[in-house]
């Protein structure tokens, strides 16, 4: 029989993947981005919290019983895939990171939101205070990103018709 804890597991390990995929885009940027500061420095304090994030999650996986090697292993595959995602590099990386940052920031919104009623629904008031703690950092960065996105596309614009400056990162 599945239980709700059995449910709640599953999709804890998943969130953890989802961390892990999200530090790998988060770090591509900050290594990639010269020319937009204001948006390095806010994409380079969202994976500080992401790596809390995930340590937090680790910590709620281990309090259900989960072994460690076996959400590790689920992570690394899709760190790997989100390697493959942000290698690509285009004219225009720059914004085209800022929208998948966007929508994944959105995505988790939504994942936390299930996964706290999921927890109080399992019983497990502790995991549902630390998806407590974790929405509100993901809230933060996708209001940032909806409210700064405007500057940064002006920005670029300006970028790309002065010539010889790099408008790409
Ligand atoms: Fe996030």
């Amino acid at each position: 029989m599945t239980t709700a804890r059995d449910v709640l597991l599953d999709w804890l390990r998943n969130a953890h993947a989802m961390e892990i995929h999200g530090e790998e885009m988060l770090k591509s940027q900050v290594r990639r981005i010269e020319h937009y500061p204001q948006l390095r420095e806010r994409v380079e304090r969202h994976l500080v919290e992401t790596r809390e994030q995930q340590a937090m999650l680790a910590q709620c996986l281990k309090q259900l019983g989960a072994e460690p090697s076996a959400f590790k292993e689920l992570g690394a595959r899709f760190a790997a895939l989100g390697q493959s995602l942000f290698q690509v590099a285009s004219a225009d990386e720059v914004v085209k990171g800022a929208i998948t940052t966007s929508a994944f920031e959105h995505m988790e919104i939504t994942v936390y939101r299930t996964l706290a009623a999921a927890a109080k629904a399992a019983g497990e008031h502790d995991i549902e205070r630390i998806c407590a703690t974790i929405l509100p950092q993901e809230q933060a960065m996708a209001a940032w990103l909806d409210e700064h996105l405007p500057e940064l596309v002006e920005q670029y614009m300006a970028r790309v018709e002065l010539p010889d400056v790099s408008a790409k990162r």
